[in-house]
């Protein structure tokens, strides 16, 4: 699969059974990338937002595994929406997005799927890094 440059919703095969519906996903197939690290966020309290960062490598899908939420990108010029409300349908987002999330569902449960390991030298946490982060990576510094 070729790695999309802007985040896209992806469609997940979905089998569909009297007995209960089965999704699953094959990395590099259904997923542009290999997956290094799998998790997820849930009890998330009512109003809460979470994310709020850039990642400098780190490719992710998101899935709403139960329940919904919405996921903020901003790519230092634009912002779009989506909105994850069903189990086979996820949000690929290539690195070098800001990204957060918010109007969590009660009751929700959000997968993520990870290029890497965790290293927090990945994250860009303040809004006004990332958008030096941009510049220099246009002038390729
Ligand atoms: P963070 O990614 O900042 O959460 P969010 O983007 O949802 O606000 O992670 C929260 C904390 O958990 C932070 O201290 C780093 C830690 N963490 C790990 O140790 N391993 C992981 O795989 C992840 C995603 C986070």
């Amino acid at each position: 699969m070729r790695p999309e440059t802007k985040p896209c919703l992806i469609h997940l095969p979905k089998i569909e059974d009297v007995r209960g519906n089965l999704t699953f996903i094959e990395e590099e197939d259904h997923i542009p990338f290999k997956v290094q690290r799998v998790y997820w966020i849930y009890d998330v309290p009512g109003g809460e937002k979470r994310g709020g960062h850039a990642f400098i490598k780190q490719k992710e899908f998101i899935v709403a595994l139960s329940g919904s939420l919405d996921v903020i990108i901003n790519d230092g010029a634009v912002e779009n929406k989506f909105h994850l409300n069903r189990s086979y349908f996820g949000l690929y987002i290539p690195n070098g997005l800001w990204r957060h999330m918010e109007n969590f569902s009660t009751n929700s449960v959000v997968m993520v799927l990870s290029s890497t390991a965790f290293e927090e030298a990945d994250y860009i946490r303040e809004f006004t890094k990332y958008l030096s982060f941009l510049k220099n990576e246009k002038h390729g510094l």
